[in-house]
């Protein structure tokens, strides 16, 4: 994979780089809209290019069990499926079948899982993960991993670490045995685990990169420890990964968290906090968090972010926005989910462009403090 880095800042661990893929060439830092069942709900191909999405996100264990590999192979790939030519990275599926289906098995072998669509059992191992992202074709996929809670027992984070590695090793024997089945290439990271423990975070992180993965992506984080925990994972995983390949941190997060993984050396964020509180008609602008649902904006025929440079901002009040939650028009939540989008999509560029002059610690600092309005 070529990843080139542009910039290192000279005030923190914080990073911009070029990350290119078959499907185009993506900046970073990078966030990346989630479009899980390969929609980013709401958002049309074409919008999201207008937003400057560079890449998204979808998932294995959602498009394996609907619509199906066979389908998916038939459509000759996601791409063409959804009509989205950029890059595109599917998440594995591990971690939505720890969270989302009943029954599962964990085996040396794979995970046996009942679908929570029908019920009917499945079986993922770290190779039949990657012959489905050959059928997606993702240009950079993910391998089968557990994510432990947040709540488990260290011992059991050991035993779990240790399976993901092996996993891992059959997931990147797998990847060199098959080939991309619609003439792109595609990558494949490794994800470490190992949760808030230092020791089993630093044998995880040197078991991967002895793999050699295309990047790394930082797994089981934002798993409900608090946000301090999670920046000394990430400050102790910087200097273990190779500088020149691409770092992802999975499921995260916030702007404030966004920022803080920044200084600390990561490239690729992903998170469903724009998709799923823009339908909820909470908005994100430079001056924090709004919910458009409250009567306090029935009269108010401002912008949400004055002068903020997005269709959004530009063309429909705070009043307008609200009466379209209030009477349930399906464009209120569409237009929510564009604004905290764009917002997402503005602030890593922004990150990038104050990384490269050099100003990012201090412009973190002042975006910080004035992004403090908060009325849930
Ligand atoms: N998304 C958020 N965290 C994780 C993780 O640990 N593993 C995978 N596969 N996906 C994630």
């Amino acid at each position: 994979m070529k990843f080139s880095l542009i910039t290192t800042d000279p005030h923190s661990s914080a990073r911009c780089g070029v990350l290119e893929t078959s499907h185009g060439t993506i900046p970073t830092p990078v966030f990346m809209p989630v479009g899980t069942r390969a929609s980013v709900k709401s958002v049309e191909p074409h919008e999201l290019r207008e937003l400057n999405v560079h890449i998204i996100l979808a998932n294995t264990y959602h498009l394996y069990l609907k619509p199906g590999n066979e389908i998916l192979q038939k459509a000759g790939g996601v791409h063409r499926f959804m009509n989205w030519d950029g890059p595109l990275l599917t998440d594995s599926g591990g971690y939505q079948v720890y969270s989302l289906s009943d029954l599962r098995k964990i085996s040396e072998e794979g995970v046996l899982f009942k679908s929570h669509l029908d019920g009917s059992k499945q079986h993922f191992t770290p190779e039949n993960v990657i012959e489905t992202e050959r059928i997606i074709g993702s240009d950079i996929m993910m391998p089968l991993d557990e994510c432990p809670p947040s709540t488990a027992e260290k011992e059991y984070v050991r035993i779990s670490g240790e399976l993901t590695i092996r996993w891992a090793e059959r997931a990147r024997k797998h990847f060199t045995l098959t080939s991309p089945l619609y003439g792109h290439e595609q990558y494949l990271f490794g994800i470490t685990q190992g949760g808030i423990h230092t020791d089993l975070r630093t044998s995880s992180t040197n078991a991967l990169v002895d793999l050699d993965f295309d990047g790394y992506a930082i797994g089981g984080m934002a798993v409900g420890e608090p946000a301090e925990e999670m920046y000394r994972i990430l400050e102790l995983s910087h200097p273990l990964l190779p500088e020149k390949k691409p770092r992802y941190l999975m499921g995260v997060g916030t702007p404030e968290n966004i920022l803080n993984a920044i200084e600390r050396g990561i490239d690729m964020f992903d998170c469903v906090i724009p998709t799923r509180e823009g339908r909820n008609g909470r908005v994100y602008t430079r001056q924090g968090k709004m919910n458009l649902r409250s009567a306090k904006y029935s009269t108010d025929f401002s912008s949400i972010d004055e002068g903020f440079d997005n269709e959004v901002c530009r063309n429909y009040s705070r009043a307008y926005l609200r009466h379209l939650l209030n009477v349930g028009e399906i464009l209120g939540l569409k237009l929510c989910t564009l604004q905290n989008i764009s917002f997402f999509m503005w602030l890593t560029a922004t990150a990038r462009t104050e990384i490269q002059k050099g100003s990012f610690m201090e412009w973190k600092q002042d975006f910080l403090e004035r992004f403090n309005y908060n009325d849930n």
